[in-house]
């Protein structure tokens, strides 16, 4: 299908044509919609209608003028995971006052802050245990945030909780296995238990030992192993490094690398900047609820105000 079959219905638009290739990569249409904030950078005014893709953020499309290829790859991506303008409250206070993120597929995003800035609870409403008051909770595009924590581990979205709450009477395998929950595909199920060995070769070691017996760092390891058993689309990791000595927490993050290289998406959220920025594509910088940075991993280690409240610089 050529670029010509794209085609317009009046404003709210409906596109017609609802698969195809762009630059050797397949799309397929999902809804059509009408946005008109959805706008590509670097695009021409004068488009009329933005179709939500799958692949595709959003397509403006001219009358005047196809989009170009080019634009169109440059937004290739719908965030897999999307917050926007996300208020939750614990009875009367007001835990995070209008956050807005994206995590597009592939990424390590990192949210750092201090302790008490609302990062757990930025990660417990991604999961559904908390309800936010006002905004949305978006995952592949579609609203989550009004679903039970279950139907969202379901679709993929898993959490590795802060203090790694894992089960302390069950072995290491039955730990493993109860990530697996709610999937009955056997076979793959041994072969993501592989996987986590692969990454945590210790796990295989204490198998059949009680989880309550594991030190501090075999304990994360079994959380974010747990974690991995559920077949995360994007996984949620709050603060993996809190409470290890040095040299596990540098163990702990390149293994976050090596998942991530593995194709798994990863929002990240950590008080220990230093470690999160240096395996993240991107970072938020939260302080009391509110997003006050947002770039790139990079981008934000040379920043002032960063380095100086969160890396001890300057
Ligand atoms: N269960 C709770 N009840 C009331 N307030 C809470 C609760 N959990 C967290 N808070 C408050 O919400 C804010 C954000 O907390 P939290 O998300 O745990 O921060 P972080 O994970 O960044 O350390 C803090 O002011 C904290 O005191
Ligand atoms: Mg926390």
């Amino acid at each position: 299908m050529g670029w010509n079959r794209w085609e317009v219905d009046g404003e709210c638009g409906k596109v017609k044509g609802d698969r195809g290739r762009v630059e050797g990569r397949r799309w397929r249409l999902v809804a059509p919609v009408c946005r008109r904030d959805a706008r590509a950078p670097g695009e021409q005014k004068g488009g009329l209608v933005a179709g939500k893709l799958w692949g595709l953020k959003a397509l403006r499309i001219s009358r005047r003028s196809n989009p170009s290829p080019i634009v169109l790859s440059s937004w290739f991506s719908m965030p897999l995971l999307e917050l926007k303008n996300v208020h939750t409250y614990y009875g009367s206070i007001h835990a995070l006052k209008g956050i807005s993120l994206s995590v597009e597929e592939g990424e390590i995003v990192t949210l750092i802050g201090s302790n008490g800035a609302g990062k757990s609870t930025t990660l417990r409403t991604i999961s559904g245990l908390l309800k936010p008051r006002q905004g949305e909770v978006l995952f592949r595009g579609e609203r989550i945030d009004h679903l039970p924590p279950h139907k969202i581990v379901e679709m993929g979205v898993i959490q590795s909780p802060e203090g790694r709450r894992i089960f302390p009477r069950l072995t290491v395998r039955e730990n493993l296995e109860v990530g697996a929950f709610l999937r009955n595909d056997k076979a793959e199920i041994a072969r993501d238990m592989e996987r986590v060995f692969h990454l945590f070769p210790r796990l295989y070691e204490r198998l059949n030992q009680r989880g309550g017996t594991l030190s501090g760092g075999e304990q994360q390891m079994l959380a974010i192993g747990r974690a991995l058993m559920g077949r995360p689309r994007v996984l949620l990791l709050d603060e993996p490094s809190m409470g290890l000595a040095p040299v596990l927490v540098e163990q702990i993050f390149s293994i976050i690398g090596d998942i991530n290289a593995q194709g798994t998406t990863i929002l990240l959220v950590e008080q220990n900047a230093l470690m999160a920025l240096a395996i993240a594509h991107r970072g938020y910088v939260l302080q009391t609820g509110e997003i006050v940075l947002a770039d790139t991993a990079n981008a934000l280690r040379e920043n002032k105000l960063v380095q100086h409240a969160y890396l001890g610089i300057g």
